[in-house]
């Protein structure tokens, strides 16, 4: 092999190694989305600091994921047994008992994290407080609220933390409902 021949394997190798590592970083990206897209706020997010989010095609135990600020925000309609399950939970059983709620500090009872007195409407941030995955909602995980496959954190239909390794509740953020306006921020 002339010495040109093999400077051009080595590249063919060099590509082959740089695609092959690019590959990978885009599926870890994936996974940490929520926290890259955190640290590169674009100009256009930084921008939006409120929205306005009409709610009025979201049904009864479904929810909505919205991005505010780079971040995912989780809106969900709960059902009544979404509710019954929240509110029959004994403070005891938590982990975290703070409300984490920027808009009712407090006790983490459901009443001080749902949005509305009925319970109805639950909005917080979609970012698992381990490491800042987003959780897999619709009841999913041991307590019939969200779960975080990567290392295993289960919130309950109030999005508190009920096992795994996550410290704390899902944070609600700063938020209002006038109608079927959900505004964030
Ligand atoms: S990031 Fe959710 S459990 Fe680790």
């Amino acid at each position: 092999m002339s010495h040109s021949d093999d400077h051009a394997a080595g590249n063919r190798r060099d590509f082959l190694y740089v695609a092959t590592a690019t590959a990978g970083a885009v599926t870890a990206g994936a996974a940490i989305w929520p926290l890259v897209d955190q640290m590169n706020p674009s100009a256009d997010v930084k921008a939006l600091s409120s929205i306005e989010v009409d709610v009025a095609d979201v049904e009864v135990g479904t929810q909505i994921t919205v991005k505010w600020r780079g971040k995912p925000v989780f809106i969900r309609h709960r059902s009544p047994e979404d509710i019954e399950l929240a509110r029959s939970t004994d403070l005891g059983d938590l982990v975290d008992t703070d409300s984490r709620n920027a808009n009712k500090p407090g006790e983490a009872t459901d009443q001080n994290r749902a949005m509305d007195e009925n319970g109805e409407w639950l909005v917080m941030m979609g970012v698992c407080t381990h490491l800042g995955c987003v959780p897999l909602g619709d009841g999913a995980g041991d307590f019939g609220g969200w779960f975080c496959p990567c290392h295993g954190s289960h919130y309950d239909a109030a999005g508190r933390i009920r096992k795994g390794p996550a410290p704390e509740n899902l944070p609600v953020p700063i938020a209002s409902k006038d109608g079927t306006i959900v505004k964030l921020g």
